[in-house]
């Protein structure tokens, strides 16, 4: 028997897999300090679900990727990582606050001329774009307010094409998918927005879904990945 739990130990072997696959970044690791000094929520995904997203986007050769939920930056900066130098990542983002400090971070990383930020509420952003008729996603990632899952997944895809990869973030929360959301006060509309957004990518015959659930230093939690038909 070694000892170990899941419980216990899952950030500790974040943090081995991290210092063992070199994943710690030190322009993102200061801008990872940066947001948590300026008070943001410290809920960034961690760098290995970061070097994920930025393997993903390298995957499917993604050129243009479209991430709900900017926060301080963190999944941005691998995600504009993985669309390399002539590529374009345009996120949204309803605090200002969070949008600056994002700001800050990504001009430290020189990741900043392929980056656009959105300050609002990204349902308006997502709308706008789509009367733009701007080009489609290859890449969308989403990773914000959960009660809007489902309306950034139907905005999403009116803003893909077929074969884009869809991922959403925070699909396990602890195992809350379990519960009923009333039995959550607050949060219960999140929890709903999960379990809405689960259902959602399971009967939608315009996208094909899976789900993995996650530990780490986050604790347990999940990503949703798609793809659009
Ligand atoms: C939490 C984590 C997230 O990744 C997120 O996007 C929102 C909330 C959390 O742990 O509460
Ligand atoms: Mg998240």
């Amino acid at each position: 028997m070694s000892g170990h739990s899941p419980e216990h130990d899952a950030a500790a072997v974040d943090q081995y897999v991290a210092r063992a696959l070199g994943l710690n970044d030190p322009v993102l690791d200061a801008g990872r300090e940066h947001a948590h000094r300026s008070g943001l929520p410290q809920i960034e995904v961690s760098a290995a679900q970061g070097k994920l997203l930025k393997l993903l986007a390298e995957l499917v050769g993604a050129r243009r990727v479209l991430e709900i939920g900017t926060l301080g930056g963190f999944s941005t900066s691998w995600l504009a990582r993985g669309v390399g130098e002539s590529g374009q990542v345009v996120t949204c983002e309803f605090e200002p606050l969070h949008a600056k400090v994002a700001r800050e971070n990504l001009e430290r990383a020189a990741l900043a001329d392929r980056v656009q930020i959105h300050i609002g509420p990204a349902a308006d952003t997502l709308a706008t774009l789509i009367d733009e008729n701007t080009e489609p996603f290859d890449l969308i990632f989403i990773d914000a307010d959960k009660r809007s899952n489902v309306t950034y997944l139907g905005l999403g895809l009116e803003l893909a094409r077929p074969g884009t990869l869809l991922i959403v973030d925070n699909v396990v929360r602890n195992g809350a998918i379990l519960d009923d959301p009333d039995e959550h006060g607050e949060a219960s509309a999140d929890i709903r927005g999960v379990q809405d957004a689960l259902a959602w990518l399971g009967k939608d015959p315009r996208v094909d879904a899976t789900a993995l659930q996650t530990v780490g230093a986050k604790g347990w939690d999940g990503l949703a990945v798609a793809r659009v038909l």
